[in-house]
């Protein structure tokens, strides 16, 4: 189990951007990660990937871990070798090298398994292996997400990190990478999936997540989230009254209305 408790996170020493939030992501298991643009969604993803220092963040509160050992005091790459791995948003690839020669890179950690994994993902993902010598660069921006996503998988992670895979990508590809997340869980990674497509995220994911300004304000079953108004009103666009801006407006409203 991968758990985040009570977590702050201060950028430049100044700027609380995470104030105590809390999250799962069991063995096996799809969560989804959802909020609006700034919630702090892709924060969480670099305090539990170690990433924050590249970003002059910094942990004030709360820890991270892995089987309930602290792993948030972990440089990169030892959180890698423990089993996690993050695909950054806006698909991160050596735009110059080959697609073989971005998975081999991906590998660094776990030589041992690395024509077992290259094999995994070129079974994953058959677009890359029909293309193994292309220079990534000239690749579509959906082939360039799956080259992301088989890159991390070359590390052959528990947890599986994904901050808006479908970020950009027509529907049909959108479908695509959805079914590809859905094997690599199905083959035994846990996904902590970051989406603004909250509908594509939690029709696959078991269990969901909603922030709203540094803060958890929603953790429900996923299917529980998608039966659920305000979270339908705000986060899947169906409906609902615009005029009022806050999630937690909205819910403080409907209890008004409801006792008052
Ligand atoms: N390096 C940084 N320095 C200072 N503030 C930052 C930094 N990175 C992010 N922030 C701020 O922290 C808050 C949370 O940002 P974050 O990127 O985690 O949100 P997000 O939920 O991923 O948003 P989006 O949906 O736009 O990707 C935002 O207010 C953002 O401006
Ligand atoms: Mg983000």
């Amino acid at each position: 189990m991968l758990a985040v408790n009570n977590l702050e996170v201060v950028y430049n020493d100044v700027i609380l951007v995470l104030r105590g939030v809390s999250l799962e992501v069991p063995d096996g298991q799809i969560v989804a990660l959802l909020g609006a643009n700034g919630a702090g969604k892709t924060t969480v993803l670099r305090a539990i990937s170690g990433l924050l220092d590249v970003h002059e963040g910094d942990i004030t509160k709360g820890e991270i871990t892995i089987d309930e050992t602290p792993v948030h005091k972990y440089q990169a790459s030892k959180i890698v070798e423990n089993g996690v791995t993050q695909v950054m948003e806006g698909r991160r690839i050596f735009a110059e090298f080959t697609v073989d020669e971005n998975l081999r890179v991906g590998a660094h950690t776990n030589r041992a398994g690395m024509t077992e994994n290259l094999e995994r993902v070129y079974g994953l993902f058959p677009v890359l292996a029909d293309r193994q010598r292309a220079i990534a660069g000239y690749l579509s921006g959906g082939e360039q997400q799956m080259l992301a996503m088989g890159r991390a998988l070359m590390s052959g992670p528990r947890f599986l990190l994904l901050d808006e895979p479908s970020l950009g990508l027509a529907p049909l590809l959108v479908a695509q990478i959805r079914d590809l997340i859905v094997e690599i869980n199905a083959q035994g990674t846990g996904v902590l999936l970051v989406e603004q497509n909250a509908t594509m995220a939690l029709s696959i994911a078991a269990h969901g997540y909603v922030m709203e300004t540094g803060k958890v304000v929603m953790d429900k079953g996923a299917s529980e989230l998608l039966a659920d108004e305000d979270v339908r009103e705000f986060y899947l666009g169906l409906g609902g009254d615009e005029s009022v801006k806050s999630f937690r407006e909205v819910k403080h409203y409907r209890r008004k209305k409801r006792w008052g």
